[in-house]
């Protein structure tokens, strides 16, 4: 029986889980400070899991990717393949694939010979039929015979990843594995590398800037900052429950609205002379003031009726009053970008698409108390440590 299934690449590696310990690193050069890049890093990753690690330039991704991959040394903790310390082990030994940014292709090879050269260190008996069949799944059989100066940088992207593919690694290591690709390619890149991932089963860690990407490709999401993982779970519980303000602000599109606020103590959040926002956070004291977090897909909107034309169900105050500066219609929602009463800055609030609004509408905007989060509001240090904890700039707050 012929079936269109894509050609199997070989033999599935046995998945491994892969742990890290209190991984740190600090970056001694001479006539330099110490700068200590990763800060102490636990993650916990499931065999075949898929996580993506996301955060800021300069947070620590590639160094922690490259410490797992033995690229670089370790200042302080454990990294744990199943049960194996590797440590002490060299980078070749690891059993890690690894396809980063900077390709590393070797020049006077071909791409065939640049993906043949792994298999072949191995001893590896099947090498011509593994190479035909990962150049066929990320297409690029056209250009098995090219050398890598002849290649664009989407080529090359696409090489090294199916480089790092080609040997099966039970632990794979992508960092922006498809920036450099066309946003066609780029999705269907990512679509196989996950057929392949799902059928293979490696355990991998995916750098990458790119929200979407992560969403689409990830099981869980490491949401990293100053050296430090601020949040991992899954897609869900970092955008419903994300446990401070930088996670809040650093996941979701378009980004969350931050506006300063007062804790009343009924149950709801004043913000100025907008009005209010139910809030459930029994732990705040009324008059602290707080960060209100409040994203745009959260919002309810209706037009804004005076006092004496509220029905009586709602409860006074419960919403807060907005004019209208610019509505985009995309299609399949609306955003506007309002302003609010008596407050600096401007909010974007999603709305569904038949809910057309016009600049200058005055408009009324609620949420529900689960949707409107709160975090501390004093200034965030600016040593750029945790900000985890309750209690401490930019915590969370119940
Ligand atoms: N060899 C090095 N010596 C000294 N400092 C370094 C070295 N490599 C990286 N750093 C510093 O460590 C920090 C983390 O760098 P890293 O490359 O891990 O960041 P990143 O999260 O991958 O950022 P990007 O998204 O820009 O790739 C940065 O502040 C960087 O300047
Ligand atoms: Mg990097």
């Amino acid at each position: 029986m012929t079936t269109d299934a894509p050609p199997r690449t070989g033999a599935a590696p046995v998945a491994q889980r892969l742990r890290l310990e209190q991984l740190r690193k600090t970056y001694r050069s001479r006539g330099r400070e110490p700068f200590e890049a990763v800060k102490g890093i636990d993650l916990d990753i499931e065999p075949g899991e898929l996580v993506a690690l996301l955060g800021p330039s300069g947070c620590g991704k590639t160094t922690t990717l490259r410490m797992i991959a033995g690229l670089e040394t370790v200042t302080g903790g454990r990294i744990l393949i199943g049960d194996r310390s590797v440590g002490d082990l060299p980078a070749g030994r690891r059993q890690v694939g690894v396809g980063f940014e900077s390709y590393a292709l070797y020049p006077p090879l071909s791409v065939r010979e640049n993906l043949a050269y792994g298999l072949r260190a191995r001893r590896d008996r099947d090498v011509r039929r593994k190479v035909d069949t990962i150049a066929e799944r990320l297409e690029m059989t056209e250009l098995l015979e090219l050398r890598p100066a002849n290649l664009s940088s989407g080529q090359k992207q696409r090489v090294a990843l199916a480089r790092a593919l080609v040997r099966n690694p039970p632990v794979l290591l992508l960092d922006e594995p498809l920036s450099h690709l066309d946003a066609g390619q780029r999705q269907r890149v990512r679509r196989e590398l996950k057929v392949l991932q799902r059928e293979f089963g490696y355990t991998t860690i995916i750098v990458t800037h790119d929200q979407l990407e992560a969403l689409s490709l990830a099981d869980r999401l490491a949401v990293m900052d100053g050296g430090v993982i601020q949040q991992f779970g899954t897609p869900d519980e970092i955008f419903d429950d994300p446990a401070n303000q930088f996670v809040a602000d650093f996941v979701g599109e378009p980004p969350i609205n931050l506006l300063t606020g007062v804790a009343v103590g009924d149950g709801t959040v004043r913000l100025g002379d907008a009005g209010a926002l139910p809030a459930s956070a029994s732990s705040v004291p009324a008059g602290r003031q707080v960060v209100v977090g409040l994203r745009p897909q959260d919002c309810r909107t209706e037009p804004w009726l005076p006092e004496s034309r509220r029905p009586e169900a709602r409860p006074t105050g419960a919403g807060l009053r907005a004019t209208v500066l610019v509505y985009e219609n995309l299609l399949e929602y609306g955003l506007a970008t309002v302003e609010l009463a008596g407050l600096p800055g401007r909010v974007v609030v999603q709305v569904t698409a038949g809910q057309t609004l016009a600049a200058g509408d005055t408009i009324s905007i609620t949420a529900a108390a689960e949707r409107v989060y709160l975090f501390d509001a004093t200034e965030r240090s600016a040593s750029g440590t945790s900000i985890n904890t309750e209690d401490s700039a930019g915590g969370r707050l119940r």
